[in-house]
């Protein structure tokens, strides 16, 4: 898909086919990932791509707002080490693989990961060490959802010059 197109176009999917994804594909979308801009280029995101069912329940569960992790093929947790920028560092990551998702086919949604009480909870699932921070869980996978256009228009938030 064109890069302008996909961006213009993505918008939040959290009902997914159980259909499988295949594996080329998610490492095609977390090597966007990993190709995001980091300060200093000091590069300390790191992902896990969860495709147990079980897992991803679990995770599910321990969210406020991501019950629907439970129901996708795939959910990528995004973490940062905890470096001065981590949290830019690791959100630059996460609209990566927003977009690569999309411009794949397929549907995804940024469920919040830093500042949530469940961060800490989701780190020691994953066993991940702790001077990591959770920064995104990403659900994802094939959708047939037709989410609404975006509500605001470029005229209300485009400013020349001066505010
Ligand atoms: C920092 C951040 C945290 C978010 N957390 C959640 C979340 O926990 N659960 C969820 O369903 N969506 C979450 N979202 C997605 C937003 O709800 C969504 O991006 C917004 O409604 C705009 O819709 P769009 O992505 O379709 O443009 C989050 C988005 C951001 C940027």
């Amino acid at each position: 898909m064109e890069a302008i197109k996909a961006l213009k176009s993505r918008r939040s999917k959290r009902k997914f086919l159980p259909k499988r994804v295949p594996r080329k594909v998610i490492k095609d979308i977390i090597d966007c990932g990993r190709l995001a801009p980091s300060a200093v280029n000091i590069q300390p995101v790191e992902f896990i791509a969860v495709t147990k069912k079980k897992i991803r329940k679990k995770i599910a569960e321990m969210t406020d707002r991501g019950r629907f992790i439970a129901k996708a093929p795939v959910c990528i947790a995004v973490f940062s080490r905890q470096t001065k920028h981590y949290l830019e560092d690791g959100c630059a990551a996460s609209e990566n693989i927003l977009l690569a998702a999309h411009a794949h086919g397929l549907g995804a949604c940024w469920v919040a990961g830093d500042k949530k009480s469940y961060a800490v909870k989701v780190r020691q699932l994953l066993g991940v060490p702790r001077h990591f921070k959770l920064i995104t869980l990403i659900p994802l996978g094939y959708s047939e959802e037709d989410p609404q256009p975006a509500k605001r228009k470029l005229k209300d938030v485009l400013h020349w010059e001066k505010y």
